[in-house]
C-alpha cells in the first residue's frame, strides 16, 4: 500500500478531511513505524503450539520500535492509526482496547480451564501468531485486573516481535492514574517507554466537535422531522465508516449496541432503557463510544418508573464519561418527567441534559 503520508495527502486531495498541521506532523512518526517493520527481520513463523513450547526456532529478533499516540478528544488518532492499518503492508489488525480484551478475557478463561499455569502467554502467542502490526485504539486502564492482564500480554507479544500501536487520551504516565495498587503496573510504563514511541497529537482542532458545534443535538417532538435530522447528523458523523452492532460485555453479561460507526453509537430509547440494565452496563457503554444517539425518548411517568430511573443513571454515565448525546425526545429534557416517584431527582438529569447540549459539551 505505501505510506501513510501518501494516503493522508490523497484523503485531502479527495476532500475526505482537511489538512490539519498537528496531524501532518505526526505522519512521518507513523511512516517510521511502517518503514521500520519493512527492514526488519520478520520472526520466524511459529506454531502458537511450537512457541508456546519453545522449540523449533531462536528467540526472534527483536523488532521495530511501535508507537503510543495520544492526545485530546476529536483530535483524529483513530483516523491515523486507521490509515496506519490501511497502509501496512504485513499482516496487521486494528482493534479497539475494549473489544480486544473482551477477546482475551474469552481466552483466558480458557486457558484457566485447560489449567495453564500463565493464562495470559498462550493468548498473546495465539495474537502474535496472526499478526506483525497490531493497532491497538484507546487504550485505557480502569482496574488492576485488566492492567497486569495488558502489561504481560504486551510483554509477550512484544517478545514475540510484534509491533504496537496504540492511541490513548493520555500520556503512558497517566495510565490506570490514582488506580489501587498502582505501584504493580509500573513496569508497564517502563516497556511502553522502551518499546514505543510516544507522541503527542496536539491539535487545535476537535474534528468531532466541528460537525454538531452550533448545531442541535436535542431534537423534539420526536417526529418524523426529527428522524431526518437524526439521520443527517448520523451519516454525518459516521462518513458512510462500517456500522455493526457492539457488544458491550460486564461481569459474564452482555448487550448490544445496535447500531456502532466511527465511535458514535445509535439506539432507541427502550432498547436502552426498557430493558433491565444497570449502572455497570451504562459505564461500559459510556466507554465504548463518544457520542451517543438516542432516537424517541418518550415521556415518563410513575407508570414507567423502572425506565425513567434507568434513564438518570444512564445520562449519569454519559455525563462522567463526557459521551456527547445526540436525541430526539418527546419533549424538552425538563418536561420528560414531571410527575411519580423520583420526578424531584430529575432535575438534575433535566439540568445535565441541558449542559450536555452545550457546543463546548465533551471537550
Ligand atoms: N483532518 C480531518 N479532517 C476532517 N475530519 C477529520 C480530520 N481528522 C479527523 N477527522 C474526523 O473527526 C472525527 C474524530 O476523529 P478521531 O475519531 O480520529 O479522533 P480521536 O483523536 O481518535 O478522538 P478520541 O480521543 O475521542 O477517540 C472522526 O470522524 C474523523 O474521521
Ligand atoms: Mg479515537
Amino acid at each position: 500500500m505505501g505510506k501513510v503520508s501518501d494516503l493522508y495527502r490523497q484523503r485531502v486531495a479527495d476532500g475526505r478531511i482537511r489538512p490539519d498541521p498537528a496531524q501532518q506532523s505526526m505522519l512521518p512518526h507513523l511512516d517510521r513505524v511502517l518503514d521500520d517493520i519493512a527492514v526488519a527481520p520478520a520472526p520466524e513463523k511459529r506454531s502458537a503450539w511450537r512457541a508456546f513450547l519453545g522449540v523449533g526456532s531462536p528467540p526472534p529478533a527483536p523488532a521495530a520500535r511501535g508507537l503510543y499516540l495520544w492526545g485530546g478528544v476529536g483530535r483524529g488518532k483513530s483516523m491515523l492509526m486507521d490509515l496506519m492499518a490501511e497502509a501496512a503492508t504485513v499482516p496487521a489488525r486494528r482493534v479497539h482496547f475494549h473489544e480486544f480484551m473482551q477477546e482475551i478475557q474469552a481466552g483466558l478463561n480458557r486457558a484457566r480451564q485447560r489449567g495453564d499455569q500463565d493464562t495470559v502467554r498462550p493468548v498473546a502467542l495465539e495474537v502474535a501468531a496472526q499478526v506483525r502490526l497490531l493497532c491497538f485504539d484507546e487504550m485505557q486502564i480502569t482496574d488492576i485486573a485488566d492492567a497486569m492482564i495488558v502489561g504481560r500480554l504486551f510483554q509477550v507479544l512484544l517478545e514475540q516481535g510484534v509491533v504496537i500501536v496504540t492511541t490513548s487520551n493520555r500520556v503512558p504516565e497517566d495510565l490506570y492514574k490514582h488506580g489501587l495498587n498502582r505501584q504493580l503496573f509500573l513496569p508497564f510504563i517502563d516497556l511502553i517507554r522502551q518499546r514505543m514511541e510516544v507522541v503527542c497529537l496536539d491539535s487545535q482542532t476537535d474534528h468531532r466537535q466541528g460537525r454538531t458545534a452550533g448545531g442541535q443535538v436535542w431534537f423534539c417532538p420526536a417526529d418524523a422531522a426529527a428522524r431526518t435530522a437524526m439521520d443527517g447528523i448520523w451519516d454525518e458523523l459516521t462518513q458512510g465508516a462500517a456500522v455493526a452492532p457492539q457488544r458491550i460485555a460486564v461481569g459474564g453479561r452482555s448487550f448490544d449496541l445496535p447500531q456502532v460507526a466511527a465511535g458514535v453509537g445509535r439506539t432507541g430509547f427502550w432498547d436502552l432503557c426498557g430493558t433491565p440494565l444497570g449502572p455497570a452496563d451504562y459505564l461500559a457503554l459510556s466507554r465504548a463510544v463518544k457520542v451517543l444517539m438516542i432516537d424517541a425518548i418518550p415521556r415518563l411517568s410513575a407508570s414507567n418508573y423502572n425506565e425513567a430511573k434507568r434513564f438518570v443513571t444512564l445520562i449519569d454515565a454519559l455525563y462522567e464519561a463526557r459521551v456527547r448525546l445526540v436525541a430526539s425526545a418527546a419533549d424538552q429534557p425538563e418536561q420528560l418527567y414531571n410527575e411519580g416517584e423520583g420526578s424531584f431527582e430529575f432535575e438534575r438529569t433535566a439540568s445535565r441534559l441541558r449542559e450536555m447540549q452545550d457546543a463546548d459539551w465533551g471537550r
